[in-house]
Order: structure tokens, then C-alpha cells, then sequence
């Protein structure tokens, strides 16, 4: 388990090289935290650190999923579930085929629907990410391999 302490937008900056590091592809993070926690904010963190820029990443908050392609085979794959209210079929299918390729890093928010279902894929790695408003300005994020 690893803690961080955000203060401001950069400071995320280290916990998306902690999350690429220690990647092994494919590989799953689970983002939990409030409203407006700064999952999404994380997620163009990552995204800026694999080669894309900020502004190319945009919440999937309607399009649950945006896929972008990184140089060297990798796929980063963003979803938001918040407006998921039942599992999916057509979503479960999808995503069992992102997990099926060795180059995926797939960044989940409002992950808790799935707990279940990722249970079938035993030797997939998976970390938790739980992002806490402690302030406005400090945010407190812990990872964990699960
Ligand atoms: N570490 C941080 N330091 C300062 N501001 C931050 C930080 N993380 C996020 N923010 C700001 O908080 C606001 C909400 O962030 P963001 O959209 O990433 O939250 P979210 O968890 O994705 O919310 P939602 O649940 O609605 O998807 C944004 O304006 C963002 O810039
Ligand atoms: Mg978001």
C-alpha cells in the first residue's frame, strides 16, 4: 500500500509514474472517491505521462468509455460507471476483450459494479485507488495492489 498527499493538480504527477511503473499490462486500477474527488483529473495525469496531452482526455461521463492509443501497442482505456446503474451486457463484453490484451491499461471510475465480475479473472493485476477530500486543497490517495 502506498499513500500520497495532493495539494494542487501536479502533485498528482507522481502517483500516475507510481501507477505506470508498476504496471505489468494488462492491468486495472479501481478509482473510488466522492464527487469531484479528482478521479478524472488523475486520469489526464496518466494520460500526459504515456504521450498524450491534457486536453486530448476527456471524462467519459457520457461515453462511459474513451480508448486512446499510445505509442509501442499500449491502449489506455478510461471508463466512468457513475451513470451505470445495472451491469451491462454489451459493457461486459467489451471490456472482457480489453482485458484480453496484454498492452491495456484500464482506468475505471465509479468502479464498484465490477467487484464481482473481476473476480473471474484471477491473475489480471488490479490496484485500488481511493482518493479522499480532506480540504479543498489536500487530498489524501492510497493505492493498493489487490
Ligand atoms: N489534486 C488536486 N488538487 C487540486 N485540485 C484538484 C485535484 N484533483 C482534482 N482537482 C480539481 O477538482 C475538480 C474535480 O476533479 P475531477 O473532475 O477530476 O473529479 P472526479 O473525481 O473525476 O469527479 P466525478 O465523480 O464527477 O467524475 C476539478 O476542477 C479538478 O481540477
Ligand atoms: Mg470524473
Amino acid at each position: 500500500m502506498k499513500k500520497f498527499v495532493a495539494h494542487k493538480i501536479t502533485d498528482l504527477e507522481a502517483v500516475a509514474i507510481e501507477i505506470i511503473t508498476r504496471s505489468s499490462f494488462p492491468t486495472i486500477i479501481l478509482v473510488e472517491g466522492d464527487l469531484g474527488a479528482g478521479k478524472t483529473a488523475l486520469a489526464k495525469k496518466i494520460g500526459e505521462q504515456l504521450g498524450l496531452s491534457a486536453n486530448q482526455i476527456k471524462s467519459p461521463t457520457f461515453s462511459m468509455l474513451n480508448s486512446y492509443k499510445i505509442s509501442g501497442n499500449l491502449t489506455f482505456h478510461h471508463l466512468d460507471l457513475y451513470r451505470q446503474k445495472q451491469l451491462d451486457e454489451i459493457l461486459l463484453q467489451t471490456l472482457a476483450e480489453i482485458i484480453e490484451d496484454r498492452h491495456a491499461l484500464v482506468y475505471i471510475e465509479w468502479p464498484q459494479l465490477l467487484t464481482e465480475w473481476l473476480q473471474q479473472f484471477p491473475l489480471l493485476q488490479k490496484f485500488k485507488l481511493v482518493i479522499e477530500m480532506k480540504s479543498k486543497n489536500e487530498r489524501h490517495l492510497t493505492l493498493t495492489e489487490i
